[in-house]
């Protein structure tokens, strides 16, 4: 992969970067501020909680972000199927560069073939792909900088029963290290503690309810231009999402591509199984300004229903109750049930 970033790009950002990142320090210490899952602190911002590096993204994001003509916006709620959504979608659009077999997805981490806004953009739009179109994301809709909005890019968001959100939320978070959390927050892995603040919407991100609202509704006012995935239907149906992401994104199949089972090459690249065998996934860290995560914690189960394993009856009829009640009158469900 190469990136376009050059080394008087990288000195002028940072000269800007010492100048504004005050500001942002600033702007932070004026939120609401809470305790969040780990030994960290989390901070109210556009209704949403957020870790303060992530934080200090979004608002560079916010500030500076310029998208290109015909970018594509993925974004999720964390835990929600954002990897394999931009395995596929990065799959699909370069896959009259790379023969399958030659995808960079076999030797390059997804989260690295496509970048996210607010942690690898955020402060240097350099850094960007320019072989891709694609931009990861996990900022709740109504705080996407304004540019994003104004410029129509198409957006393409995947969520997930929040029972298994959770549970794998839970898991990931008490594997990854984040700069400025204290990495023997381990040992606290208090899994009450945390079901509690999810169900208050204490989350990265969260609340979980209003992230998903933000895109659903923003969906139904404008289906040309988002498109409401959940990790369920695209478990369930592999083959019709990804023809009808390919589609929406603008790069259909042809009936040739059909012919020679292209889909199911995307598929099968793209599955649970086959990116968690592939070294690149399985060892080896990802770095960003705001974490360290081994790169095989963003692939544990890959299932849906996993939440039986880990929620008891109880805790799964109370996350289904408050998601009938925020999602009532909206027409979003999300047809799993609570029995164990
Ligand atoms: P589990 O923890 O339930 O296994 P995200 O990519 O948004 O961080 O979400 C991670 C979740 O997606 C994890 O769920 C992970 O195992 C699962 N996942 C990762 N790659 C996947 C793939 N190719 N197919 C299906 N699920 C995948």
């Amino acid at each position: 992969m190469e990136f376009s970033s050059t080394k008087s790009n990288e000195k002028e950002d940072h000269r800007s970067d010492l100048k504004t990142l005050n500001l942002y320090n600033e702007i932070i210490s004026t939120l609401p501020k809470r305790n969040g899952w780990k030994s960290d602190e989390v901070y109210q911002y556009q209704g949403f909680w957020h870790t303060f590096f992530y934080l200090e993204g979004l608002l560079s994001a916010q500030q500076h972000f310029k998208p290109q003509t015909n970018d594509i916006i993925l974004s999720s709620f964390p835990k929600s199927g954002t990897t394999w959504l931009k395995a596929l979608s990065f799959a699909i659009v370069t896959r009259s560069s790379f023969d399958i077999s030659a995808n960079p997805l076999l030797t390059t981490m997804p989260h690295e073939c496509v970048l996210s806004l607010e942690s690898d953009l955020a402060h240097n739009s350099f850094h960007r792909n320019q072989d891709t179109p694609l931009i990861g994301t996990h900022v709740p809709y109504t705080s996407l900088p304004k540019s994003i909005i104004d410029s129509r890019c198409k957006i393409i968001y995947i969520c997930r029963d929040p029972k298994d959100t959770f549970v794998s939320l839970w898991h990931f978070l008490y594997n990854a290290s984040f700069k400025g959390v204290d990495s023997s927050a381990k040992e606290d892995a208090d899994f009450e503690k945390a079901f509690e603040l999810f169900c208050d919407g204490v989350s990265y991100y969260g609340p979980y309810w209003n992230h998903v609202l933000g895109y659903w509704k923003a969906s139904l006012e404008s289906p040309e231009r988002i498109l409401f995935l959940k990790y369920e239907d695209l478990k369930n149906e592999t083959l019709f999402y990804v023809k009808k992401i390919a589609e929406f994104m603008g790069y259909p199949f042809s009936l040739e591509e059909e012919d020679k089972r292209m889909v199911q090459k995307i598929v099968d690249l793209c599955s649970f199984q086959n990116l968690s065998r592939l070294e690149v996934n399985k060892s080896g860290q990802l770095h960003g300004r705001a974490y360290l995560i081994e790169k095989n914690a963003f692939f544990r189960k890959g299932e849906a229903g996993d939440w039986k394993n880990y929620l008891t009856p109880m805790m799964a009829a109370r996350l289904d109750q408050i998601t009938e009640q925020k999602l009532r009158s909206s027409g979003l469900t999300f047809n799993v049930g609570s029995k164990v």
